[in-house]
Protein backbone atom coordinates (compact mmCIF):
# COMPACT_ATOMS: atom_id res chain seq x y z
CA UNK A 1 0.00 0.00 0.00
CA UNK A 2 1.68 3.23 -0.94
CA UNK A 3 0.76 5.87 1.59
CA UNK A 4 -0.63 9.73 0.80
CA UNK A 5 1.73 12.56 1.40
CA UNK A 6 -0.33 14.17 4.06
CA UNK A 7 0.36 10.56 6.21
CA UNK A 8 4.27 10.85 5.99
CA UNK A 9 4.01 14.30 7.62
CA UNK A 10 4.73 14.68 11.31
CA UNK A 11 2.08 14.95 13.13
CA UNK A 12 1.35 16.85 16.61
CA UNK A 13 -1.62 15.19 17.40
CA UNK A 14 -3.01 15.14 20.65
CA UNK A 15 -6.82 14.06 22.13
CA UNK A 16 -9.24 16.79 23.02
CA UNK A 17 -8.59 16.92 26.80
CA UNK A 18 -4.85 17.93 26.03
CA UNK A 19 -5.82 20.41 24.06
CA UNK A 20 -8.21 21.52 26.50
CA UNK A 21 -5.87 21.24 29.35
CA UNK A 22 -3.18 23.47 27.51
CA UNK A 23 -5.16 26.09 26.56
CA UNK A 24 -6.87 26.00 30.22
CA UNK A 25 -4.02 26.30 31.47
CA UNK A 26 -3.34 29.87 29.70
CA UNK A 27 -3.11 33.03 32.32
CA UNK A 28 -1.89 36.32 31.39
CA UNK A 29 0.60 37.19 34.41
CA UNK A 30 2.48 40.32 34.96
CA UNK A 31 4.50 39.28 37.86
CA UNK A 32 7.64 37.27 37.62
CA UNK A 33 10.64 35.32 39.14
CA UNK A 34 14.21 36.37 38.92
CA UNK A 35 14.33 33.37 36.66
CA UNK A 36 15.98 34.41 33.60
CA UNK A 37 15.72 32.51 30.49
CA UNK A 38 18.29 29.99 29.47
CA UNK A 39 18.95 30.72 25.63
CA UNK A 40 17.83 27.23 24.04
CA UNK A 41 14.56 27.91 25.54
CA UNK A 42 14.77 31.42 23.81
CA UNK A 43 16.15 30.43 20.66
CA UNK A 44 12.98 27.75 20.71
CA UNK A 45 10.35 30.35 21.30
CA UNK A 46 11.75 32.65 18.34
CA UNK A 47 11.45 30.10 16.09
CA UNK A 48 8.18 29.31 16.94
CA UNK A 49 7.42 32.84 16.22
CA UNK A 50 9.32 32.38 12.79
CA UNK A 51 7.19 29.21 12.45
CA UNK A 52 3.66 31.02 12.53
CA UNK A 53 1.88 31.29 8.70
CA UNK A 54 2.37 34.52 7.17
CA UNK A 55 0.47 36.33 4.61
CA UNK A 56 1.68 36.29 1.35
CA UNK A 57 4.70 34.86 2.30
CA UNK A 58 6.30 37.84 3.28
CA UNK A 59 6.79 37.87 7.04
CA UNK A 60 5.66 41.30 7.52
CA UNK A 61 6.96 41.58 11.11
CA UNK A 62 9.69 42.74 13.51
CA UNK A 63 10.22 42.13 16.92
CA UNK A 64 12.59 43.94 18.88
CA UNK A 65 14.02 42.09 21.86
CA UNK A 66 14.30 44.60 24.92
CA UNK A 67 17.47 44.30 27.26
CA UNK A 68 19.13 47.22 29.71
CA UNK A 69 17.75 50.91 29.08
CA UNK A 70 15.57 50.15 26.26
CA UNK A 71 13.33 47.47 28.62
CA UNK A 72 13.29 50.02 31.76
CA UNK A 73 12.02 52.94 29.47
CA UNK A 74 9.73 51.13 27.55
CA UNK A 75 8.14 49.74 30.97
CA UNK A 76 7.73 53.41 32.06
CA UNK A 77 6.25 54.27 28.70
CA UNK A 78 3.83 51.98 28.58
CA UNK A 79 3.35 52.44 32.56
CA UNK A 80 3.59 48.64 32.73
CA UNK A 81 6.23 47.71 35.01
CA UNK A 82 6.67 44.02 34.14
CA UNK A 83 8.21 45.02 31.12
CA UNK A 84 11.60 45.85 33.50
CA UNK A 85 11.00 42.74 35.60
CA UNK A 86 10.02 40.13 32.98
CA UNK A 87 12.78 37.85 32.05
CA UNK A 88 12.00 38.24 27.66
CA UNK A 89 10.65 41.65 26.63
CA UNK A 90 9.62 42.22 23.27
CA UNK A 91 7.93 44.86 20.98
CA UNK A 92 5.91 42.98 18.28
CA UNK A 93 6.10 45.47 15.54
CA UNK A 94 3.73 45.24 12.36
CA UNK A 95 7.54 45.62 9.39
CA UNK A 96 6.26 45.88 5.53
CA UNK A 97 9.48 47.88 5.32
CA UNK A 98 11.59 44.69 4.95
CA UNK A 99 9.44 43.36 2.02
CA UNK A 100 9.73 46.50 -0.25
CA UNK A 101 13.53 46.55 0.22
CA UNK A 102 13.50 43.29 -0.56
CA UNK A 103 11.61 43.62 -3.73
CA UNK A 104 13.67 47.07 -4.64
CA UNK A 105 17.13 45.13 -4.44
CA UNK A 106 15.89 42.52 -6.89
CA UNK A 107 15.23 45.42 -9.06
CA UNK A 108 11.22 45.97 -8.69
CA UNK A 109 9.39 48.97 -7.88
CA UNK A 110 7.68 48.73 -4.50
CA UNK A 111 3.92 49.31 -4.37
CA UNK A 112 1.54 51.75 -2.54
CA UNK A 113 -0.70 50.13 -0.59
CA UNK A 114 -0.78 51.76 3.35
CA UNK A 115 -3.78 50.05 4.42
CA UNK A 116 -3.19 46.72 3.18
CA UNK A 117 0.08 46.77 4.79
CA UNK A 118 -1.26 47.86 8.51
CA UNK A 119 -4.20 44.98 7.80
CA UNK A 120 -1.56 42.46 7.20
CA UNK A 121 1.11 43.33 8.73
CA UNK A 122 -0.52 43.30 12.34
CA UNK A 123 -2.13 39.90 11.17
CA UNK A 124 1.12 38.50 10.79
CA UNK A 125 2.88 40.34 13.41
CA UNK A 126 0.12 38.92 16.06
CA UNK A 127 0.35 35.61 14.68
CA UNK A 128 4.27 35.17 15.35
CA UNK A 129 3.79 36.93 18.86
CA UNK A 130 0.93 34.30 19.70
CA UNK A 131 3.08 31.48 18.58
CA UNK A 132 5.65 32.84 20.34
CA UNK A 133 3.12 32.76 23.64
CA UNK A 134 2.48 29.68 22.92
CA UNK A 135 5.68 28.39 22.67
CA UNK A 136 7.10 29.94 26.30
CA UNK A 137 3.39 28.57 27.64
CA UNK A 138 4.22 24.87 26.51
CA UNK A 139 8.10 25.70 28.10
CA UNK A 140 6.95 26.72 31.83
CA UNK A 141 6.58 29.87 31.25
CA UNK A 142 3.16 32.45 31.01
CA UNK A 143 3.64 35.97 29.55
CA UNK A 144 1.60 39.46 29.01
CA UNK A 145 0.45 40.98 26.21
CA UNK A 146 0.78 44.96 26.42
CA UNK A 147 -1.31 46.92 24.45
CA UNK A 148 -0.45 50.16 26.76
CA UNK A 149 2.08 50.69 24.00
CA UNK A 150 -0.68 52.88 22.22
CA UNK A 151 0.03 55.54 25.73
CA UNK A 152 3.96 56.04 24.43
CA UNK A 153 3.81 55.48 21.02
CA UNK A 154 5.87 57.93 19.46
CA UNK A 155 8.17 57.84 22.55
CA UNK A 156 8.65 54.55 21.74
CA UNK A 157 9.30 54.66 18.17
CA UNK A 158 11.64 57.38 18.51
CA UNK A 159 13.68 55.11 21.35
CA UNK A 160 13.86 51.70 19.64
CA UNK A 161 14.35 54.07 16.33
CA UNK A 162 11.78 52.20 14.50
CA UNK A 163 11.95 53.52 10.45
CA UNK A 164 9.09 54.30 8.21
CA UNK A 165 6.44 51.45 7.43
CA UNK A 166 7.56 49.81 10.97
CA UNK A 167 4.70 50.11 13.62
CA UNK A 168 4.79 48.91 17.20
CA UNK A 169 1.79 46.40 17.94
CA UNK A 170 1.79 45.52 21.44
CA UNK A 171 4.51 44.66 23.71
CA UNK A 172 5.14 41.25 24.80
CA UNK A 173 6.80 39.73 28.55
CA UNK A 174 7.33 36.21 28.88
CA UNK A 175 8.96 35.01 32.52
CA UNK A 176 7.96 32.38 35.07
CA UNK A 177 4.76 32.93 37.31
CA UNK A 178 5.01 34.52 40.66
CA UNK A 179 1.18 34.81 41.00
CA UNK A 180 -1.56 32.66 41.20
CA UNK A 181 -4.24 33.90 38.40
CA UNK A 182 -7.56 32.23 38.47
CA UNK A 183 -8.76 31.44 34.78
CA UNK A 184 -10.20 33.77 33.65
CA UNK A 185 -14.13 34.12 31.89
CA UNK A 186 -14.94 34.30 28.33
CA UNK A 187 -17.99 35.53 26.60
CA UNK A 188 -20.50 32.87 26.02
CA UNK A 189 -20.14 31.04 22.54
CA UNK A 190 -23.34 32.42 21.09
CA UNK A 191 -22.22 35.78 21.28
CA UNK A 192 -18.71 35.07 19.48
CA UNK A 193 -19.37 32.36 17.07
CA UNK A 194 -21.85 32.83 14.08
CA UNK A 195 -23.03 30.34 11.89
CA UNK A 196 -22.72 31.93 8.32
CA UNK A 197 -24.47 35.12 8.93
CA UNK A 198 -23.66 37.76 11.24
CA UNK A 199 -26.05 38.34 14.15
CA UNK A 200 -26.55 40.84 16.94
CA UNK A 201 -26.76 39.65 20.88
CA UNK A 202 -29.97 40.51 22.20
CA UNK A 203 -30.35 42.96 25.33
CA UNK A 204 -30.77 39.75 27.45
CA UNK A 205 -27.76 38.12 26.19
CA UNK A 206 -25.65 40.90 26.37
CA UNK A 207 -26.93 41.55 29.76
CA UNK A 208 -26.37 38.13 30.77
CA UNK A 209 -22.71 37.86 28.83
CA UNK A 210 -21.36 40.84 31.24
CA UNK A 211 -22.73 39.21 33.93
CA UNK A 212 -20.42 36.34 33.03
CA UNK A 213 -17.48 38.32 32.71
CA UNK A 214 -18.07 41.09 35.79
CA UNK A 215 -15.27 38.43 37.74
CA UNK A 216 -12.81 39.79 35.08
CA UNK A 217 -13.24 43.13 36.21
CA UNK A 218 -12.64 42.72 39.95
CA UNK A 219 -10.14 44.02 42.24
CA UNK A 220 -9.11 42.97 45.92
CA UNK A 221 -12.20 43.33 47.74
CA UNK A 222 -14.35 44.69 45.08
CA UNK A 223 -16.75 42.85 42.72
CA UNK A 224 -16.19 43.29 39.19
CA UNK A 225 -18.16 45.46 36.85
CA UNK A 226 -17.02 44.57 33.55
CA UNK A 227 -19.76 47.11 31.65
CA UNK A 228 -17.66 50.17 33.58
CA UNK A 229 -14.57 49.16 32.66
CA UNK A 230 -14.97 48.54 29.35
CA UNK A 231 -16.53 52.02 29.22
CA UNK A 232 -13.52 52.90 30.64
CA UNK A 233 -11.81 52.03 28.05
CA UNK A 234 -14.12 52.34 24.94
CA UNK A 235 -16.61 54.76 26.11
CA UNK A 236 -17.05 58.34 25.75
CA UNK A 237 -13.82 59.93 26.43
CA UNK A 238 -12.05 56.47 27.21
CA UNK A 239 -8.68 55.20 26.86
CA UNK A 240 -9.38 54.41 22.86
CA UNK A 241 -10.09 57.89 22.20
CA UNK A 242 -6.96 59.35 23.41
CA UNK A 243 -5.29 56.44 21.80
CA UNK A 244 -6.64 56.66 18.17
CA UNK A 245 -5.47 60.18 18.12
CA UNK A 246 -1.68 58.42 19.14
CA UNK A 247 -2.40 55.95 16.45
CA UNK A 248 -3.60 58.19 13.89
CA UNK A 249 -0.58 60.51 14.48
CA UNK A 250 1.86 57.12 14.09
CA UNK A 251 0.51 56.25 10.88
CA UNK A 252 1.29 59.67 9.46
CA UNK A 253 5.00 59.48 10.67
CA UNK A 254 5.81 55.65 9.89
CA UNK A 255 4.04 56.40 6.38
CA UNK A 256 1.50 53.78 6.95
CA UNK A 257 -1.43 56.62 6.36
CA UNK A 258 -2.92 57.48 2.44
CA UNK A 259 -1.08 60.19 0.96
CA UNK A 260 2.07 60.48 4.01
C1 LIG B 1 -3.58 43.00 22.41
C2 LIG B 1 -3.57 42.86 23.92
C3 LIG B 1 -3.21 43.95 24.70
C4 LIG B 1 -3.15 43.84 26.09
N1 LIG B 1 -2.71 44.90 26.83
C5 LIG B 1 -2.47 44.76 28.14
C6 LIG B 1 -1.82 45.80 28.87
O1 LIG B 1 -1.47 46.84 28.33
N2 LIG B 1 -1.57 45.60 30.19
C7 LIG B 1 -1.91 44.43 30.82
O2 LIG B 1 -1.63 44.31 32.02
N3 LIG B 1 -2.55 43.42 30.15
C8 LIG B 1 -2.82 43.54 28.84
N4 LIG B 1 -3.40 42.52 28.12
C9 LIG B 1 -3.76 41.26 28.79
C10 LIG B 1 -5.28 41.13 28.92
O3 LIG B 1 -5.71 41.98 29.95
C11 LIG B 1 -5.65 39.65 29.21
O4 LIG B 1 -5.27 38.85 28.12
C12 LIG B 1 -7.14 39.53 29.46
O5 LIG B 1 -7.51 40.16 30.66
C13 LIG B 1 -7.58 38.06 29.54
O6 LIG B 1 -6.87 37.39 30.56
P1 LIG B 1 -6.16 35.98 30.27
O7 LIG B 1 -5.19 36.20 29.14
O8 LIG B 1 -5.48 35.61 31.57
O9 LIG B 1 -7.23 35.00 29.91
C14 LIG B 1 -3.50 42.61 26.73
C15 LIG B 1 -3.88 41.52 25.92
C16 LIG B 1 -3.91 41.64 24.55
C17 LIG B 1 -4.27 40.42 23.71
Amino acid sequence: MTLSPAATLPTRQQTPEQVRAFFAAHRTVRHYTEEQMPAEHLDTILYAAQHAPTDATAQLYSFVRLTGEAKQKVAELTANAHIASAAESFMICSDTRRVRQIIEVAGYEPGQSPAIDLHFGIGDAVLAGQNMLLAAEMLGYQGCWIGGVMNGLAEIIELLELPNKVLPFAALTIGKSAEDVAQRPRLPRPLVIHENTYKDGSAEQLRAATEQMNPIAARTGKPGDWARLLNAYFGEGGSMEKREETLQGALKTQGLSRGE
